[in-house]
């Protein structure tokens, strides 16, 4: 210790209050001087300085002094100052040994630092010398020698050193002096010594001040009166069997325990040679542990021996015989360790809870453990149990530090608890268990998941709208709104139109309504992606596809392209009369707008004017002659086809499909008696009830126009007034197409087409009625005569149909 640097400062403290202070930086630790019964709050060094910190950081670093015993010293977070926090008596703190040494831990965190800090008390001399007994008998015989010596009951400071018992001074008189010896172990005692013969009849009782005085400064001093009764007769010191007795005690010693038995034997007989023991010099301690049987001097455990309070004691023993000659002997007890403290965990930090995504190897609790036992006694272990992401790092002196060893994930693991195990090494050891609680806050490291990647639904046609088609879902295992999944759509477009006016989806449940009716005919299927978000900051998301299969309803019946539907042309296929079994006659082509099975058409004929003779293929359409066909065979032949699909209902057309046996075409002109064969039984009534409805009404309006030119003065006005229509309906339904506000067309054309598939070459063609046309609106105005005329007109028309 050469850079040992001493400081002495005389404090303005009561008597010489007197300061040493002892600095050894050098190694690390640091080591303090104070005396005794210094006032709190003194300061005892710069603990910042003499360690190199800022004081500053002293409260950030939550800087504490760690002790195991009592708290007498403190930190001053402020200066950085070691001070006084409780007044010490080093008597009561340490008894007699020489040296009192409070021991302390600076601990500072971030990083983990520890500082070992000794105290050393000083002793100051606050105590005087004591005897044990203040009153100290002897009986001598008027015979003893000169020079004879009587050993006296040493005194007792509680003080060490200098300031313990340093010397004894005797009332002065004329027959005795004292003798001080030095003691083995530093103490003195003193012997009374006779320097002049006694005489009992000049002097029967001697009483004598003996005076025992400390080194300390000022000095303090204590007596006890010495009694001399002179006797007549001769007797024997009692002499002890060894000068010392040395003894080991377990601690924990029953009560009632021998430590040993003490004698002492006197040569002299009856009262004289009666020994009887007694301490002559124990400590105030000691005094509560032990007693001793006067008469047979055994000694006995009589509290409770504790080795962490005190290893080894030192008693003082006198024997005494009746007439009060006494010698003493000294009994060492050393008190031998058990393994009786169990280690003590103590946490002196936690960080709690610790994210998850903490690093590997960050620093999640600071751990002190001791024990007070000595030796092998407190050797500790310290573990933890296995399979959890944690580890013990030792640290210094004492010290583990709890770190994580892999990464942390709350999502498996949200909680542990930490049982901290430390065992001595005593035999049989002794262990202790902590428990520690960590838990692992969230951190909004999972992106919601959907279930599946890419969800299909299907939704039938026509349905309604705010039909929910299709529900997704996407987990997020996060914690509160880091784990709150909201859905939403990625705004596309599809077929041009915001895929919002298709669909929405519920934010919260994730089911997909449709916004509108679909149409299988318009598209059949689109794709919409869906976003799944989590409330966290910042939101993770992921999307999944969602494809919307639109499927077919039968919802269209056939549409029948050849031959073109009533009303809109008359086709007639020529068949010509040659022609043989199976030979191809006409093909119905119809479509459907459905799909699959909906558009699947079978055709079928459910009236025809020989049922015999054509056949139509039942999914072709094709139309085939059964037979060969003969002379006798009508010329004219009319099929009705039905057109059916397979849907669910099944959804059916029909159509007709003019038939004519002949290979000329100037037998055309019949075509016309042939075409309206089946309805012409219903025209036929049509123009007979339009003929006598027309007849009727001229007829009238001959009488009325009679009337009204006889009664011209008497009525001159109109009896029709206002306009009247001929309603359209009553004109044959393929007479004519109508266009507009129901004017007829004036013209009509001759359509030609190519039948696909007949290998007849044949035309159609749609007959003309263009030479009689009518303007639509016949109103009965002023001009009679025209209207009568125009009424001839079309009566005239009708007749020739
Ligand atoms: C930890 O201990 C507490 C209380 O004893 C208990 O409620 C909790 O479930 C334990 N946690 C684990 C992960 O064992
Ligand atoms: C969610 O995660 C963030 C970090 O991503 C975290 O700060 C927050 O505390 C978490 N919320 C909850 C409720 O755990
Ligand atoms: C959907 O996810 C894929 C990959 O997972 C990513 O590339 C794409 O950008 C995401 N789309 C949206 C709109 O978030």
């Amino acid at each position: 210790m050469d850079c040992k640097v001493e400081l002495k400062m005389r404090g303005p403290l009561f008597w010489s209050l007197f300061l040493l202070l002892e600095l050894h930086p050098c190694n690390g630790d640091l080591s303090y001087s104070l005396s005794e019964e210094t006032k709190r709050g003194h300061a005892v060094g710069d603990l910042a300085k003499d360690l190199g910190l800022d004081a500053k950081t002293l409260a950030a670093r939550n800087a504490r002094l760690d002790d195991s015993s009592k708290r007498y010293a403190d930190l001053n977070l402020n200066t950085g100052d070691l001070i006084v926090a409780e007044t010490m008596d080093r008597e009561m703190l340490c008894g007699s040994r020489m040296n009192c040494i409070l021991n302390y831990e600076i601990v500072l965190e971030n990083p983990l630092e520890v500082h070992r800090v000794s105290l050393n008390i000083d002793d100051i001399n606050d105590n005087a010398p004591k005897f044990l007994n203040e009153r100290i008998t002897f009986e001598i015989h008027e015979s003893a020698a000169k020079g004879q010596r009587f050993r006296l009951d040493e005194a007792r400071d509680s003080d060490i050193g200098q300031n313990g018992v340093n010397g004894y001074s005797l009332q002065r008189n004329d027959h005795f002096s004292l003798f001080v010896h030095d003691n083995k172990n530093g103490r003195k005692y003193a012997e009374l010594v006779l320097d002049k013969e006694l005489d009992r009849e000049q002097q029967k009782d001697i009483d004598l001040i003996l005076t025992a005085v400390d080194g300390g400064n000022p000095q303090r001093s204590g007596t006890a009166t010495i009694h001399i009764t002179v006797l007549d007769a001769n007797d024997n010191v009692p002499v002890f069997s060894q000068p010392v007795y040395k003894v080991s005690l377990a601690e924990n010693a029953p009560l009632g325990a021998e430590v040993v038995t003490v004698s002492a034997t006197d040569a002299d007989e009856g009262a004289n040679g009666a020994v009887s023991y007694e301490f002559s010099n124990i400590a105030d301690d000691a005094a509560q542990l032990f007693t001793i049987n006067k008469v047979t001097g055994q000694m006995k455990v009589s509290g409770d021996i504790d080795y962490e309070k005190e290893a080894y004691y030192e008693i003082g023993v006198q024997a005494k015989d009746g007439s009060g000659l006494a010698s003493t002997a000294n009994v060492i007890i050393d008190i031998s360790d058990i393994n009786d403290n169990a280690p003590k965990i103590m946490l002196t930090s936690l960080k709690n809870p610790i994210p998850e995504n903490a690093a590997v190897g960050t620093e999640v609790a600071i751990i002190n453990v001791q024990d007070k036992d000595s030796a092998e006694n407190r050797q500790i272990r310290c573990s933890i149990q296995q399979n959890v992401p944690f580890k013990l790092n030792p640290s210094i002196k004492n010290y583990f530090s709890l770190v994580t060893t892999s990464p942390l994930d709350r999502e498996k693991e949200a909680d542990y608890n930490i049982t901290i195990t430390a065992t001595d090494g005593g035999s049989p050891p002794l262990s202790s268990f902590k428990t520690i609680h960590i838990s692992i806050s969230d951190v909004n490291d999972n992106p919601p998941v959907f279930e599946e990647p890419s969800y299909n639904a299907y939704v039938a046609e026509n349905n309604k709208p705010g039909t929910s088609i299709c529900s997704v879902t996407a987990r997020d295992p996060d914690w509160r709104q880091n784990g709150t999944v909201l859905y939403s759509l990625v705004s596309s477009e599809v077929n041009g139109v915001p895929v919002s006016s298709f669909l929405s989806i519920n934010a919260d449940t994730g089911v997909i309504h449709a916004v509108r009716s679909f149409d299988y005919e318009q598209f059949r299927n689109f794709k919409v992606q869906v976003v799944a978000r989590d409330n966290g900051s910042p939101p993770l998301s992921s999307n999944a596809t969602v494809s919307v299969f639109i499927t077919d309803e039968n919802d269209n019946s056939p549409q029948i392209l050849y031959p073109a539907p009533e009303g809109k042309s008359l086709m007639t296929e020529m068949v010509p009369k040659a022609a043989l079994s199976g030979s191809l006659v006409s093909k119905v082509i119809a479509v459907d707008a459905d799909s699959g099975q909906n558009a699947w058409l079978s055709y079928h004929i459910v009236k025809s004017t020989d049922p015999g003779l054509f056949s139509i293929g039942l999914h072709s359409g094709e139309i085939r002659a059964q037979r060969d066909i003969s002379e006798s065979d009508s010329m004219k032949q009319n099929l009705v086809i039905s057109v059916k699909d397979n849907g669910q209902p099944a959804l059916s057309t029909s159509c007709s499909v003019y038939l004519l046996i002949s290979d000329n075409l100037a037998e055309v002109p019949e075509l016309k008696d042939m075409t309206y064969e089946e309805s012409s039984s219903k025209l036929t009534s049509y123009l007979i009830i339009a003929l006598v409805s027309v007849s009727t009404f001229f007829l009238t309006f001959i009488i009325l126009i009679l009337a009204v030119r006889f009664c011209r003065r008497r009525k001159p006005r109109l009896l029709f007034d206002g306009a009247v229509a001929i309603p359209s309906a009553y004109l044959p339904p393929n007479y004519a197409e109508v266009e507009g506000a129901g004017t007829l067309r004036s013209s009509y054309n001759y359509d030609a087409y190519l039948t696909t598939g007949s290998h007849t070459s044949d035309f159609k063609f749609i007959r003309s009625y263009n030479d009689n046309t009518l303007p639509a609106t016949l109103t009965l105005k002023g001009n009679h005569i025209y209207l009568v005329q125009k009424l001839l007109g079309f009566i005239a028309a009708v007749y020739l149909i």
